[in-house]
């Protein structure tokens, strides 16, 4: 990337559109951005959130925001709103997320992830707007060639989802070509989990949970019964699968110095996000009964298919370009985890009845 000198300071006052702002990271990053002062625009369509959400950040924090509700697939209305709100940047979060249904429904995937982003990036163009942060995963490299994964390690995605992802950054890097002055950050997140230490806000996630962490917690407060793990014959530790789950605080930092970044520079970045320390799902489970008080039954299931015994990140182009580097580990990753579950058991709505 170069040097450019059109913002003053690109760290404070911006005006920042978040697509996708009232989900989980998106929670976590908003109550940053508006502590740092940031103006800011939500733009969701619920489809995997509520505004009970957005309710709880304007708790957290004595700033408000705009909040619209629509689909990223609406490009006349992203034009319209967009156009109004005169954004610096784009923080695009908006997507859907569920590897196992991605498979089953590839195209509802392209259609809301890729084809989202071609109506954002028009109504972008529209706008003038060009500069976005954009949520990619570790998911777009597959299967390691090389451990640590590092940015320049090939990308092959084995999933639908995936590469949904690795489709969107490929149209972003050929955007910003086009564009001039452009710039994009994709940040590859790792595994996020946690929550905000005032246990307002955190993962909700809808039906049976995909992921550990909160089935993990949904098993400690009682919700579920017994968590699977899905195999303990992987070449790990303990047999069971690594991964370098990154703390969702941390998480909403590295997208503040991806702003920033953004705004001082023009061209195209790949970052990964994640703490470069992997994590088992054995020493998980034991770092949450240590940080809940409870005990989290398990039963070891066969293997889940397209798993792979570890995935852990290079972080160290985050903190040579952003200046960012993870600052909390997996004990705050469970006591945050467990503060949300156990001050919010049924997650931001309580039998039907808003929290
Ligand atoms: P989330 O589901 O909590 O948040 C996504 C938000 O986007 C939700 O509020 C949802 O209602 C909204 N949304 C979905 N489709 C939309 C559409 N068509 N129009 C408008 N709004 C729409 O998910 P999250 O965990 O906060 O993830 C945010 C982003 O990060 C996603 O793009 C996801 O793919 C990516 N990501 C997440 C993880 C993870 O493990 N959580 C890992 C890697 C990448
Ligand atoms: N696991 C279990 N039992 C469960 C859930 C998970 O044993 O009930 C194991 C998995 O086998 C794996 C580890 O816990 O070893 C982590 O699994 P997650 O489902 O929490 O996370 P993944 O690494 O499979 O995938 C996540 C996101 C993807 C994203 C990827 C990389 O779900 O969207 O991280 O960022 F692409």
């Amino acid at each position: 990337m170069t040097a450019r000198n059109t913002i003053d300071d690109p760290h404070t006052g911006k005006r920042v559109f978040v697509t996708g702002g009232a989900g989980y990271i998106g929670t976590h990053t908003l109550v940053q951005l508006l502590s740092e002062r940031h103006s800011v625009c939500v733009f969701d369509n619920y489809s995997n959130s509520s505004p009970q959400s957005l309710e709880r950040v304007r708790r957290l924090v004595n700033h408000d925001f705009d909040q619209v509700e629509g689909d990223i697939r609406d490009e006349a209305k992203l034009t319209r709103v967009l156009g109004e709100f005169n954004p610096d940047i784009v923080i695009h979060f908006a997507g859907l997320k569920s590897v196992g249904e991605a498979n089953l429904f590839p195209v509802k995937y392209y259609e809301h992830n890729v084809q989202g982003t071609i109506a954002l990036l028009k109504a972008m163009d529209a706008a003038k707007c060009k500069r976005i942060v954009f949520s990619s995963s570790a998911t777009v490299y597959g299967a390691a060639k090389y451990l640590p994964y590092d940015e320049n390690h090939p990308l092959a995605p084995e999933n639908a989802y995936g590469r949904t992802k690795y489709h969107i950054e490929g149209m972003l890097g050929d955007w910003v070509k086009a564009g001039g002055d452009a710039s994009a950050v994709l940040l590859r997140y790792f595994n996020p989990v946690g929550a905000h230490e005032s246990g307002l806000i955190g993962e909700d996630p809808n039906d049976v949970p995909n992921n550990l962490m909160p089935f993990i917690s949904q098993v400690a407060i009682g919700r579920r019964d017994v968590l699977g793990i899905f195999g303990n014959d992987y070449d790990t530790r303990d047999g069971t699968g690594e991964r370098d789950y990154i703390h969702v605080v941390d998480l909403a930092a590295a997208h503040l110095a991806a702003v920033g970044y953004a705004c001082a520079h023009t061209g195209c970045e790949a970052i990964n996000v994640g703490t470069g320390t992997g994590v088992t799902v054995l020493e998980m489970v034991a770092a949450f009964e240590k940080a809940s008080g409870r005990k989290v039954a398990y039963r070891v299931t066969g293997r889940r298919e397209g798993d792979v015994a570890t995935s852990v990140a290079d972080a160290t182009k985050a903190l040579r370009l952003l200046g960012w580097t993870a600052r909390l580990g997996i004990d705050e990753m469970c006591a945050s985890t467990w503060k949300w579950q156990s001050k919010n058991p049924q997650g931001y709505v309580q039998r039907g009845k808003a929290a």
